[in-house]
């Protein structure tokens, strides 16, 4: 199953953020009910790292208060009392902005943005604005679907603004339609991608391979592992971070799917294999982060193995054979193609994790392996940490100290890209 994942994803928890970090984010607010949300939206962009410089129309003001934006930021909130404070305060806010956020967007103001019309604050900023723009649409009774909004919303996304929503559902007025702006959660994983865009990795293609492989004894039961798939979607999220465009291809996983991967569900080492082969005919960089399972039932019963089947003195015999080396055939593949680029690869070892890592990476052909005991109190699967070290041919490239999951994504796509700029050095020298 293949699906561009717009509609699941990451950030349940309010964590910092590196990609927010002294990033400044406008937030524009126009008049619409759903103001109170942006409140939310305004503190979650901050509670990230951002610095929110938040403007507000007349008529949001009549939603929510600037004293609302001020509580939740820390910072002053623009009014069109503007030209009474500074008088280029629009020029100053749109030019040092990384992002400029419009949330809620009404009919009005995205009619306004269409045709260039500058007649408060966040217009005129909203021209003067270099940075990418994101506009979350809040209209009631149909007004997103009339041609006119229709129009006006095609016109800046052939300018390269982005949209981001709206949402069905129940609206203020009662009826159930296109219309709700989406949940400050969604808006702020939204805003990531934007922040993202010219990040190290951008035109880069990464493939990563996340989550345990299951390969089933029979309709009902199967053999897995006990990988949850936080590593591999927390590199999936730092590649994403870096400005890739990230195909994920992901075993049976409960834990939520970076907003923006292209999505290939696969539940068998097998289906893994192949969706990786076809996957990186064209990418730069494999992470190969899926606790695949390396055994299968020789023979898979199409119906349930009933009690009754086991022998009282043998009990029942599941003969397993060898699954597919997806590392390996990825290794063949790229000896033709030259593709992908660069490879990583994981060692989860309970014992000699040094000497093992060092066995595959020259095994699997990898450019990098990271070595992880998976036998540390804090590393392995399940845990929000993990601890590992870094290895290439030439020998250690880091030791990565016990931390975040997300940290160990940073350092590991870090890592890759600049092995990626190596590659490309070497091609044009
Ligand atoms: N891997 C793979 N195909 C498999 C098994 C593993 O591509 N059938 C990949 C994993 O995704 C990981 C690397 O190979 O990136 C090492 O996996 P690991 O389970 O540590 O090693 P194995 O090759 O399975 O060897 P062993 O089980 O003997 O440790």
């Amino acid at each position: 199953m293949l699906a561009l994942y717009l509609n699941r994803f990451t950030l349940n928890v309010m964590e910092p953020i590196t990609l927010f970090q002294n990033k400044r984010i406008v937030l524009g607010v126009t008049g619409s009910i759903a103001c109170y949300k942006s409140v939310d939206l305004a503190s979650k962009l901050t509670q990230a790292g951002a610095q929110v410089d938040v403007i507000m129309t007349e008529a949001a003001q009549k939603f929510v208060t600037p004293l609302a934006f001020r509580s939740v930021t820390g910072r002053p909130v623009y009014t069109d009392m503007w030209q009474l404070e500074t008088h280029v305060a629009h020029v100053n806010l749109g030019e040092t902005a990384d992002l400029l956020i419009i949330a809620p967007a009404t009919a009005h103001t995205i009619a306004k943005l269409a045709h260039g019309l500058a007649d408060n604050l966040l217009t005129v900023t909203a021209l003067a604005a270099r940075s990418p723009l994101l506009i979350a649409p809040a209209m009631d009774g149909g007004m997103y679907e009339h041609p006119a909004t229709q129009n006006n919303v095609h016109l800046l996304q052939e300018r390269g603004v982005i949209f981001a929503g709206p949402a069905k559902g129940r609206m203020a007025s009662g009826l159930t339609g296109l219309g709700r702006m989406l949940e400050p959660m969604e808006l702020l994983a939204h805003a990531r991608l934007a922040l993202a865009q010219n990040g190290p990795l951008a035109g880069r293609h990464v493939v990563v391979t996340a989550g345990p492989t299951r390969e089933p004894i029979d309709p009902v039961r199967f053999i897995s592992n006990r990988s949850t798939g936080k590593q591999g979607l927390a590199v999936a999220q730092a590649a994403l971070d870096a400005g890739a465009r990230v195909t994920l291809i992901c075993g049976p996983v409960f834990e939520p799917i970076p907003l923006g991967v292209t999505l290939i569900q696969v539940e068998t080492t097998q289906e893994m294999g192949e969706a990786v082969l076809e996957a990186v005919k064209d990418a730069d960089a494999l992470f190969m982060v899926a606790a695949v399972a390396d055994f299968r039932p020789g023979a898979r019963s199409d119906k349930k193995i009933k009690k009754t089947e086991m022998d009282e003195e043998w009990g029942l015999a599941i003969g397993l054979e060898v699954t597919l080396d997806i590392l390996s055939a990825v290794k063949a593949q790229r000896e033709k193609t030259g593709y992908p680029l660069v490879t990583l690869g994981f060692a989860a070892e309970t014992h000699n994790a040094f000497e093992y890592g060092r066995q595959k990476l020259w095994r699997k052909g990898l450019n990098f392996i990271a070595v992880n005991d998976v036998m540390q109190p804090g590393a392995g699967f399940a845990s929000d940490t993990n601890q590992v070290v870094l290895l290439s041919s030439a020998g250690v490239v880091e030791e990565i100290p016990m931390q975040s999951k997300t940290v160990i994504a940073e350092r590991l796509v870090h890592h890759v890209a600049r092995a990626l700029g190596r590659v490309n050095e070497a091609d044009s020298g």
